[in-house]
């Protein structure tokens, strides 16, 4: 039997899913199913790196399964998990944060954003996070790592401890290589196109949740921040938020060039433009929430997960064996 090649990934619902984590994660997830053996689990360790509150966390969560189904991940053919149901994932994450320099750490952008924008009582989760993020990779000996463009950094310290810890300790893990579209890896904020689209958006006009009613989510694109020039035409410097609707555009309709966009839409205005946008918008949601709404009403969520869970730890508990063997952390040898 021909082995799969396989590919791991994670999405933190820390707030709801967006169409940012759609297009630049989750649909890739689908896309590779049947040629890759996809690990998609939540990151609910990673989520509380940052105060939640239970409830709502506990439906962000939920949320998050019955969408990575409604958009098409085959519990059949993936393996769909909660992180915390392996607990593997938290016993690497030390280890590996034992291998990671404080320098590294100090380097990683998103941390020193929040630190930049002021942010108060920052957490110690929140500052090594990446090394857990690295152990949810490497228990699995992923191929890829399908991720959008802002985890590429977290990818690479992924790289470089796990071959600082090969070399040390023999060829333990496997490299994995970040896999980041040429489309739609960076869907930007509808109000400030300068910014990444975000759970955190503001007032969250800026944002479309992959949960908002499609009259809500239209109205946001059709408010969307354009400019004065009056082209349909890609050129993310100088027309920022014209050049992130047709990413949008693009990844919803099969990745369709963006020359071809720009020449459907010549000589015709920005309003007509937006509608087709929003139509290709609404049309996604509609589909993901007739299928949410099926799978929140069937109760299958608890069944998928334990399977998710037990499929995952056969093989992450393996490797943390081997990892702990190598380190020299066991004292039974099997
Ligand atoms: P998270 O939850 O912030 O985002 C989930 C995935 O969605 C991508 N993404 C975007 N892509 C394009 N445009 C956007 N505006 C946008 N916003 C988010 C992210 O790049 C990501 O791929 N640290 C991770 C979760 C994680 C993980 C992992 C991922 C934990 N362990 C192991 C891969 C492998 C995170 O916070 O993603």
């Amino acid at each position: 039997m021909v082995m799969k090649k396989r590919m791991v990934s994670g999405i933190k619902p820390s707030g709801q899913l967006h169409l940012g984590t759609y297009i630049g994660a989750l649909r890739h997830f689908v896309e590779v199913q049947d040629e890759y053996e996809m690990v998609a689990f939540i990151a609910n360790l990673h989520c509380i790196t940052v105060p939640q509150d239970p409830a709502e966390l506990k439906k962000n969560l939920t949320d998050c399964v019955a969408l990575y189904l409604a958009c098409g991940l085959d519990p059949e053919k993936s393996i769909v998990f909660l992180q915390t149901d392996v607990p593997e994932h938290a016993q690497l994450g030390f280890i590996v944060n034992c291998h990671t320099y404080l320098g590294e750490l100090n380097r990683m952008t998103q941390f020193k954003d929040k630190q930049a924008h002021g942010e108060k009582n920052l957490s110690g989760g929140l500052y090594t996070y990446p090394p857990l993020m690295a152990a949810d990779i490497l228990l699995y000996s992923p191929d890829f790592v399908p991720v959008g463009e802002d985890q590429k950094q977290h990818v690479e310290l992924t790289r470089d401890v796990a071959i600082r810890m090969n070399n040390r300790y023999g060829d333990i893990f496997t490299i994995p290589e970040p896999k980041i579209a040429k489309v739609g890896a960076r869907i930007m904020s509808l109000t400030d196109p300068t910014k990444k689209m975000s759970k955190s958006d503001g007032i969250n006009k800026g944002c479309i949740y992959l949960l908002d009613t499609p009259k809500a989510a239209r109205k946001k694109i059709m408010s969307a921040t354009t400019d004065s020039l009056g082209q349909i035409k890609y050129d993310p410097e100088n027309q920022p938020g014209i050049s992130n609707l047709i990413q949008i555009l693009s990844s919803l309709t099969g990745d369709r060039p963006f020359a071809e966009i720009e020449q459907e839409f010549e000589g015709k205005g920005y309003g007509e433009f937006k509608r087709a946008v929003a139509d290709a918008v609404c049309a996604l949601l509609e589909d993901i929430q007739a299928k949410y709404n099926a799978i929140i009403a069937s109760g299958q969520i608890e069944t998928i997960l334990a399977q998710g869970a037990a499929k995952a730890r056969a093989i992450a508990h393996p490797k943390l064996k081997e990892v702990q063997r190598a380190i020299g952390m066991e004292i039974v040898e099997k």
